[in-house]
């Protein structure tokens, strides 16, 4: 375990931040599902099922965006520095294939099916928790020496903008809820500054039924709208 009391002392910026707390909310979310699955109801098996499809579809082209965009900038400064968590990488993919066979087993309804996809599910989560640790510890290091913070954020706009739409709407599902009231609000306001009203208030749709308890209230007066 290496988190340190503040992990961000200098308030860099730091682009693992939010898509890490979208992706911690996505597994342990579908992991606690999975586990409570009831097989003989096929609504809930789709939804379920589909839930860990989209899942293992967000961790695969999140980690094809740190290998094309972070590592690509880590090893042009500081070459070498990526070679474990490419093999991390590289191990994730399988497992990923591995358990998208396990998710078509138990979409057939296969004996057990359901319950090997989830234990295998929850060694790819506690694989990835402290991978993802490790990330923002080590790999923060790395970019924080080598880059301003004016740089990391132009290879985090170039990172966003390869993000395809259906992938972008998955990732705001979940990131947005994840964050805090005041990381909610300046996320979406930094979304509002850059696309359409239109464009915005659909992440707005997308989102709110997620938010819970006084989120939704909260994010309208830090937003002052009017809806
Ligand atoms: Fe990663």
């Amino acid at each position: 375990m290496n988190s340190n009391a503040n992990p961000n002392p200098g308030g860099r910026f730091d682009g693992y931040a939010d898509i890490h707390k979208a992706l911690r909310a996505f597994m342990g979310d579908t992991l606690a599902k999975v586990g409570s699955l009831d097989p003989e109801d096929p609504a809930e098996s789709a939804a379920v099922l589909g839930q860990v499809a989209g899942l293992l579809r967000l961790c695969r082209t999140h980690l094809e965006h740190e290998n094309d965009f972070i590592h690509t900038a880590m090893e042009a400064r500081a070459p070498g520095s990526t070679r474990s968590f490419a093999e991390d990488h590289e191990h994730h993919e399988r497992s990923i294939r591995e358990l998208e066979d396990d998710l078509a087993a138990a979409a057939k309804g296969g004996e057990g099916a359901a319950a090997r996809l989830y234990r295998g599910l929850a060694v790819f989560v506690a694989e990835n928790l402290e991978h993802m640790d490790r990330e923002e510890v080590e790999n923060n290091a790395v970019l924080w020496a080598a880059y301003t913070d004016e740089e990391l954020i132009a290879i985090e706009k170039a990172l966003v903008a390869s993000v395809k739409p259906d992938e972008m709407a998955l990732a705001l599902t979940w990131m947005i809820p994840a964050l805090t009231p005041r990381e909610r609000a300046a996320k979406l306001s930094g979304i509002r500054a850059g696309a359409p009203e239109p464009a915005f208030l659909k992440v707005l749709d997308l989102v709110r039924p997620a938010l819970g308890g006084t989120g939704w209230e909260k994010l309208k007066r830090d937003l002052a709208l009017a809806v």
